[in-house]
């Protein structure tokens, strides 16, 4: 029992993952099996197993599930054909003897700082995840979030805010996630605070 869990361990483990033309962080982590493409990340943040990020720009301190999909490329809906034999990519054919049209352009998904993102979620491409947003898991991602947002479902609405309005305006000044690595261990208190209120901010970042 106890050889085969390790070897499911083992397994998990040895299957390749893939970063090509990206700027990932010293202190991030990709997960196995994820293919991740022309995409930045920023420090601290991580994600999970079998993800597929194209094209994006993550922030800091992202806690980013398994099975996340983010900017997959979309088929052109408006010509005759969908498939990409008739578009000018590698997937043309060998003699690209379809290719008529150059493929559309990515957009590039922007995901803010501190952004929780659970499992198996698929983020369509173009779109901005506000610093602090929550996206629950298996949700379909079709428009923005705003900071501090908790959206789910299919598509994505809007379930419910982290913190008062006067509270995410003040961590949206603070901006704690650019803030040094000995600066944050400076307030790190603030940090064990539940729910925090104004007053707590203030207190660590005094106006
Ligand atoms: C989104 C989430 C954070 C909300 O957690 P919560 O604050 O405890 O929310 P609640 O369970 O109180 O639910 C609040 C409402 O949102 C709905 N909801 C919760 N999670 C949802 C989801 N993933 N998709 C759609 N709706 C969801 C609930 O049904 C409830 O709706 P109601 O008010 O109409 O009854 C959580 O449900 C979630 O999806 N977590 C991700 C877990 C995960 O993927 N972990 C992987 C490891 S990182």
């Amino acid at each position: 029992m106890r050889l085969s869990y390790l070897y499911g361990k083992l397994m998990k483990k040895i299957q390749g993952t893939c970063v090509i033309n990206s700027r990932i962080d010293k202190t991030s982590v990709i997960g196995t099996s994820c293919n991740v493409l022309w995409t930045q990340m920023g420090k601290y943040s991580y994600c999970g197993h079998e993800c597929q990020i194209v094209y994006a720009e993550i922030g800091a301190f992202c806690s980013i599930s398994d099975h996340v999909f983010v900017g997959g490329a979309e088929h052109p809906m408006n010509r005759v054909s969908m498939s990409p034999v008739f578009q000018n990519t590698r997937h043309s054919g060998p003699s690209k003897r379809f290719a008529t049209f150059e493929s559309p352009k990515t957009k590039r998904t922007i995901i803010g700082n501190d952004v929780w993102i659970g499992h198996g979620v698929t983020i369509k491409q173009g779109v901005v995840i506000g610093d602090g947003a929550v996206i629950g898991s298996n949700a379909l991602v079709t428009k923005d979030v705003p900071p501090f947002a908790v959206v789910g479902g299919v598509p994505a609405r809007e379930i419910k805010h982290r913190f008062s309005q006067e509270v995410i305006d003040r961590l949206e000044e603070i901006q704690w996630w650019n803030l040094p690595d000995k600066k944050i261990t400076e307030v790190v208190d603030l940090f064990n605070i539940e729910n925090p209120t104004l007053e707590d901010l203030n207190r660590f970042f005094p106006k």
